[in-house]
Formats: C-alpha cells, structure tokens, sequence
C-alpha cells in the first residue's frame, strides 16, 4: 500500500511518499520538507498569513519533487492523506484541498488525517512500536502525554493549562535575543551555561495529576533575566541553561506521573514514544530515556528530522487508516481544532468517497 501524505499546518510545506507492507512495515521512498523558517525569522514566530502565501506558492512542486524521487505517478498510489488539522486554517485549506484535487482527478481515496495522530503513529514507521504505548508529544504547538491503544484509540492523560514547551522555548529565544524557532539555539547556548545560577520555579511539580504549565517559568525567566540587563554572553547562557533545566525536571516530574496514570489504567506500555519538534532536545531525552527505564519499558525517539513535521508521517498515518478501510469524503472539512481525543476509526464506505462529474 503506497501513500501519498502532504503536511501544511504550521511552517513547513512537506510531502512524502511512503509504503506499508501487509505486515505494517513502513518504508518512506521519499520525503521532502521544505521550511518556511527564515520568512517567519524577523517576526521571531510563525504569521499564519505568510505561512498561507507561502504553501500556496510551494505545495505543488514539493508534491511533483515527492512523487518523482519516490518515482511513482499518481496512478501508482493507493491514496493521498492530508493533514487536515489541528492547525492554522489557512496552510490547512491549501493542503487538504490539494489532495482533495489529487484524490478526485486521480481516483483515489482521500485519509484525512489527525496532525497530532500523524506525530503519535511515528513510531510505528520507525520502529513498528506494537499498542499500548505511551506518547509524549511536544511540540511549538502541543504538550501532551496520551495513551496510545489503537488506531483512533487515544486517550489524554495530560497537557498543558497555558503554553505548549517547544513555545515557552521559542519565547524564551526571543526575550534573549536569539533566533527563531528557539529550542535549538536555546538547547545550544544551554551547552556552555551554568543551570543552577537562576533559580527558577518548576510549576505544577508534585501535583497529582498529569498537567503542565509553562508561562510561569517563562515569567520568572523575564525577571531574572531584567534584573541583570544588560546581559552578557555567558549571561545568556546561563539563563538558557538555567531554563532547559527547569524544563527538564518539569517533565520528568509530569511525564512520571502520566506513566503511573498509563499502568494504573492500562498496565505496562510497551515503550515510551517521544515524537514532537522538542524531542529533538537531547538533556530531555536523556531523562525521557531515564524515565522510560524506570516505568519498566523503553524510549521510542524517532530521529529529528521525523519528530519535526514532514509529510512521511501523515502519509504513514493516512497508510494505516487506509489499511483499516478508514477513508473520508471530499466533504472533510479543514479544521484549526481537532483534539486528539476526538479522532475515531469512523469508516466510510468506499463506494461514497468519489463523487464523479459527468
Ligand atoms: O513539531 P514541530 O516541528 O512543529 C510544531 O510545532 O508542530 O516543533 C517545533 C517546536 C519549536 O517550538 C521549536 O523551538 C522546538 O520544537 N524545538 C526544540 C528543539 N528543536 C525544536 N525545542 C527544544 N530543543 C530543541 N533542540
Ligand atoms: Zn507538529
């Protein structure tokens, strides 16, 4: 089964071409990112309506370069996934619109597909991770820890109350002059810093739920960081690494509470999936993988380049809802909303997905 996936929520305009063997096995035959980073630089984060201009103008040739490194026509797929949100509306209707095109003029079924769902299935492209697991998705947009038993089966244990980590990483780039998207400059000024020089709060530490909230720390950065303006280098450094620390002990606190919630509920998972731009962060992988170990399972990180957002991920999670006969209509509307939790394995019959014009 060969799935053309495109991916236009956010700041990247991706497609790729992936297949998926009777047996699940995942195979990307090509995946093309292209980022939108440096039009949304001098704003220090993404305008949704540049975002849009801009995924208009490249959509189409990132599709023709996906389906001619994978060296296939579209006669050759089994259908055409879409993300169809959560996200900005605008980079959202340009994708799913597309593929609606592509789906009707090359007969092919239409998946519309869940973005957050697109970043829980990952690791079931990289690894083949068997249900149960448990996800922890970070991202500039999104900080949740789900109970992944199906496809369509998702269950939220926690997120967050205010923003999301790879933001408040963002943010805090931007109040330190560094540049955009922040989590890797923040993660690289972090190397050469002092993390106990700043003592910043570890919010919602110890509660019994699995909750975060980050602006608080990202307040607390602010008046440290004012108190010794004019910063220095090293300054900057220590704040950073001040910073990722406190992040760091904030999710190995919420993320071990989440995996106590995930056993008491539904036993042991079978790993602990990390998947989100965020996971790309290596002090948080490092206690990802701490905390995996003691919840009695293992660390699934899928390498960078598929914890950030491609096209290889929508179209593995639009292969796996195929191969469940799970196709949507044309009338699939784009949504900014779409919570995980209220994805289902809803099946379509085929015959109803192709309205022909005469
Ligand atoms: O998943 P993603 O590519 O896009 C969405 O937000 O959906 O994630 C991007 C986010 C940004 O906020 C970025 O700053 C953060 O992931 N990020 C990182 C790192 N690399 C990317 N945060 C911390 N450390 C990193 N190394
Ligand atoms: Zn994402």
């Amino acid at each position: 089964m060969i799935v053309l996936g495109i991916e236009t929520t956010c700041d990247e305009t991706a497609a790729a071409v992936v297949q998926r063997s009777d047996e699940g096995r995942g195979k990307i035959l090509s995946n093309i990112v292209l980022s939108q980073t440096s039009e949304h630089a001098a704003f220090g984060g993404v305008v949704p309506e540049i975002a849009a201009r801009a995924h208009v103008e490249a959509l189409d040739h990132v599709i023709a370069k996906a389906m001619s490194d994978a060296g296939l026509g579209f006669a050759d797929i089994d259908g055409v996934a879409a993300a169809s949100g959560p996200g900005l509306i605008g980079g959202v209707i340009v994708g799913l619109t597309t593929a609606k095109a592509i789906a009707l003029v090359s007969e092919k079924p239409l998946i519309a597909v869940n973005h957050l769902e697109a970043h829980a299935l990952t690791a079931r492209l990289t690894d083949g991770t068997p249900f149960p697991y448990c996800l922890f998705l970070a991202s500039g947009g999104h900080t949740q820890i789900v109970a992944v038993r199906g496809i369509g089966d998702y269950t939220r244990l926690g997120t967050t109350l205010d923003d999301a980590i790879g933001e408040a990483f963002d943010k805090t780039a931007k109040l330190l002059g560094l540049g955009y998207p922040g989590g890797p400059q923040v993660e690289k000024e972090a190397e050469g810093g002092d993390a106990t020089r700043f003592t910043l709060p570890r919010p919602m530490q110890g509660r019994p739920d699995a909750m975060f909230s980050l602006s608080g720390l990202k307040t607390a950065l602010r008046l440290e960081a004012e108190k010794i303006a004019p910063l220095t280098d090293q300054d900057v450094k220590d704040l950073c690494a001040s910073f990722q620390q406190a992040v760091v002990d904030v999710v190995a606190d919420r993320l071990r509470t989440g995996l106590r919630m995930f056993r008491e509920k539904f036993g042991t998972p079978t790993s602990l999936v990390a998947a989100g731009g965020v996971a790309a962060n290596q002090a948080l992988r490092k206690v990802l993988h701490r905390l995996a170990l003691e919840a009695g399972t293992v660390l699934v990180a899928p390498p960078p380049a598929l914890c950030t957002d491609n096209g290889a991920m929508i179209a593995w999670a639009g292969a796996e809802r195929l191969a469940l006969g799970l196709v949507d209509t044309l009338e699939t509307p784009p949504r900014a909303r779409w919570p995980l939790q209220d994805v289902k394995p809803h099946a379509v019959p085929p015959p109803a997905i192709l309205p022909r014009r005469d």
